[in-house]
């Protein structure tokens, strides 16, 4: 294809950019040069695909992306065209946006985590088995409602405590002493869910270079905030239960490593849960070596029968664990509350960061989770939820045992969101996604959690019960189609 200045376009896979950003650029220039002046359509989405040797589904992406940036327009039955607003008419006068959006210190997205994305916004039936959500249903939303109905809301309306609301602060210490963890309102740092406890961390606690030591497979590989702070990161394989402790030794032996990020309860990905004479270990071995814990703990409370272990804080004699909890997995993503409990130099240090970020967490949901924390029916919530989350697993595990039969292995946890999948045929995680979206279902390639190809990650958490079977026929179908294109 002449791009730009006639030169003729060649894809470079070897690029860090995708392919698919590298073709909307292109049309981007060519826009921009007058090659496509306003108005005038694009080439079809299976023309150009052809023409450039790429799956339709990179020039589906090429255009969305053009389309959200607003130089193109996309109308059912005629197309893609270019837009006759001012972005289109004169992008040339306009500053370089994506190079601006390229050029920060904070990484994009994983293209794997961004295409899940786009997918799910373009497909309005898609299932959707990637999410680590609670479907609506699953959401408190009643209690919430009589929450609002019954209690007046009278909290001042100025910039709250830099630790979070000193009411929530009061139900969280209650909360968590429920569950054998001893944190005083002082030790506690209110935060826009777990993520932010993660971010605070990274960019507070720990410098660029410094080496940290986190679970393989791992959440946190999913996040580009562990490369956009420049940490060095080391692996810790995980085991049916959990790591191994002396793996930690050995790596503070090899590259001195400053902080351990573990997810010890139903961990995400692989839904493990390290054993109690590991986490014993786990914590003698930090203490000697003097190594920080980070523990991130969303899951203990959707422990199916209520028997999650007792979380490294809880056990933690020295003060070397800063614990992590969250009501996303328990109650509501969208509430963004979650909480720190650390030593208080740390809570102090964490506090005043936010406070130059953002002047810290807006009141409403700061009110609205000490309520709910507070209510008689938050126990009884998390009865139902725990048995909806099961038997939700069990209708995953029923439909893979049904399409799957020897395909697809896996081992269930009694806790969390996830089934995690290893198939026994080799499989591209490329491949695989493209063809489930086709078919309507997404799913986590496990190479987004660092894990070779092959793996999967199936959330029973989101899709509704009755979507079950459907979606894994679909996922068994796509798997099928991608062999068959593989041979
Ligand atoms: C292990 C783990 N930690 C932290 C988070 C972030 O959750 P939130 O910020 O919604 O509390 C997630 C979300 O998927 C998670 O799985």
């Amino acid at each position: 294809m002449n791009g730009v200045y006639g030169m003729t376009w060649k894809l470079d896979r070897h690029l860090k950019t995708p392919v698919y950003l590298q073709i909307a650029e292109l049309l981007e220039r060519s826009i921009a040069s007058g090659e496509y002046p306003p108005g005038s359509p694009l080439p079809s989405e299976r023309r150009l695909a052809e023409q450039l040797g790429v799956n339709r589904s990179t020039i589906v992406q090429a255009y969305a992306e053009l389309r959200s940036s607003g130089l193109v327009e996309s109308k059912v039955g005629s197309g893609t065209t270019v837009s006759r607003n001012k972005w289109g008419v004169s992008p040339s006068h306009t500053p370089n946006w994506r190079q601006y959006a390229e050029g920060g210190s904070f990484l994009p997205n994983l293209p794997f985590m961004r295409r899940i994305r786009s997918s799910m916004l373009h497909h309005g039936q898609m299932i959707d088995m990637a999410s680590g959500e609670l479907a609506e249903p699953l959401f408190p939303s009643g209690l919430l409602q009589s929450i609002m109905q019954e209690q007046p809301f009278t909290e001042p309306l100025g910039y709250d405590h830099p630790q979070g609301n000193p009411q929530l602060r009061v139900e969280l210490s209650a909360f968590l002493r429920k569950q054998g963890i001893a944190a005083p309102e002082a030790s506690i740092l209110v935060t826009s869910g777990s993520q932010q406890s993660l971010y605070l961390i990274t960019q507070c606690l720990l410098a660029p270079g410094d080496a940290v030591a986190i679970e393989d497979p791992s959440y946190c590989y999913s996040l580009p905030m562990f490369q956009s702070a420049g940490l060095r990161i080391c692996r810790l394989p995980v085991h049916h239960d959990g790591i191994d402790p002396d793996d930690i030794a050995r790596l503070y032996r090899e590259h001195r490593i400053r902080m351990l990020f573990l997810n010890p309860n139903y961990q995400n990905p692989t839904g493990t849960s390290l054993s109690m004479e590991k986490r014993q270990r786990v914590l003698a071995i930090a203490a000697e070596l003097r190594i920080p814990i980070v523990e991130d703990d969303p899951f203990s409370l959707t422990s199916f029968r209520n028997q999650a272990l007792p979380s490294l804080k809880a056990l933690d004699q020295e003060d070397i664990v800063l614990y992590i909890g969250s009501l996303s997995k328990i109650a509501a993503s969208g509430l963004r509350i979650g909480w720190l409990v650390a030593p208080q130099t740390v809570v102090s240090r964490l506090a005043d960061a936010r406070q130059q970020m953002d002047f810290g967490l807006s009141i409403l949901p700061q009110w609205l989770a000490g309520r709910l924390l507070a209510s008689e029916g938050f126990p009884l919530h998390l009865l139902t939820l725990r048995k909806a989350l099961e038997a939700k697993q069990q209708r995953m595990i029923g439909a893979l045992e049904h399409y799957f039969s020897e395909n697809l292995a896996f081992t269930a946890h009694p806790g969390g969101f996830n089934l995690w999948c290893k198939s026994k045929e080799n499989i591209s995680d490329h491949r695989l996604l493209e063809e489930s979206i086709q078919r309507g279902v997404v799913f986590v390639p496990g190479s987004v959690y660092g894990s070779e190809e092959g793996f999967i990650r199936l959330s029973y958490a989101r899709p509704e019960p009755e979507q079950m079977e459907s979606g894994i026929e679909r996922l068994a179908a796509a798997l099928r189609a991608s062999l068959a294109l593989k041979s």
